[in-house]
């Protein structure tokens, strides 16, 4: 096979994707929306982390949907959807692998506060190719492919032209595991006297694709799941922004943490986080 026929047929393969990935996260969104106001059964993962039937019949529909049509790739879903993973590490697998959220947001959705998302991504061979974001409750399908650019139904996603952190609205998130939040607070006391405001979407895919949008100017977050990210990641980068660690190291799929910004205001972002500054004094 030449190289042109096999990157006309890996185009063609990430066209399929990224149908069956808008698919699957539009009607595991309506799937939510309508389950939104029905009683739930709740269960513990941890103190504060709770998983819904919801969660789970949103992962059934999409998990079921990628294993129909791409049967040889690799998922990892949050709760526990897997396919046709290598028998041991270091064994061949699918370059192909998905990354499911099948509700973002479960704390809200407990709660019957209306913002979640969908969130399902694909990565080949550790970098993000397809990333697909749904919000049911807006109906607002987020979706970008490496190269060609974000879109929100369909209108292209620039981020915010915002320059300095006093201007800037920024979002970060509270970790299931208490231990942390005391850390995430001090980062969080840092920014909070020089910025314009802080917000808590308690949502990390959505935190994303607003930075994407320009709706917000930057995020933060340590620590997070591949499935948390994976998909509003390269919405970020796709939509002109900048995501990587907290030490400036290139976004990966499978860290742990994330800060994601317009471009601008990233180096001032990055100083706070590692405690080198303040906002007020950045
Ligand atoms: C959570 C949300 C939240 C973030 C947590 C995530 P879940 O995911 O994205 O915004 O702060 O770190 O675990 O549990 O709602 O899927
Ligand atoms: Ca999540
Ligand atoms: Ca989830």
């Amino acid at each position: 096979m030449s190289d042109v026929e096999s990157d006309t047929s890996r185009s063609a393969a990430i066209d399929r994707v990224v149908e069956v990935a808008i698919g699957a996260a539009t009607d595991a969104g309506t799937l939510l929306r309508e389950r939104l106001t029905r009683p739930r059964d709740v269960q513990y993962k941890g103190t504060v982390d709770i998983v819904t039937d919801a969660d789970r019949a949103s992962e059934t529909l999409i998990a079921g949907r990628i294993r129909e049509t791409f049967p040889d790739h690799r998922i990892l879903g949050e709760e526990g959807a897997r396919g046709a993973e290598p028998e041991r590490e270091g064994a061949a697998g699918s370059p192909y692998g998905w990354l499911i959220d099948p509700l973002d947001g479960t704390t809200n959705y407990a709660h019957g506060l209306p913002t979640f998302a969908v969130s399902i991504g694909l990565e080949r061979t550790g970098a993000m190719e397809v990333g697909v974001v749904y919000d049911p409750m807006r109906d607002e399908l987020f979706v970008a492919r490496r190269g060609q650019g974000a879109t929100c139904n369909g209108r292209p996603l620039h981020v915010s032209g915002t320059d300095a952190l006093i201007g800037a609205i920024l979002t970060t998130g509270f970790s299931y595991n208490l231990a942390e939040r005391t850390g995430q607070a001090e980062i969080w006391g840092r920014f909070l006297g020089g910025v314009q405001a802080i917000r808590q979407t308690g949502s990390a895919a959505l935190n994303l694709c607003y930075v994407a949008a320009g709706r917000i100017d930057g995020y933060w977050e340590r620590p997070l799941r591949p499935w948390d990210v994976a998909a509003g990641a390269l919405i970020v980068s796709e939509a002109g922004g900048r995501i990587g660690d907290f030490r400036d190291q290139p976004f990966d799929p499978y860290g742990a943490e994330v800060v994601a910004s317009n471009g601008r205001l990233h180096e001032a972002m990055l100083a706070v986080i590692a405690g080198e500054a303040t906002a007020a004094g950045a």
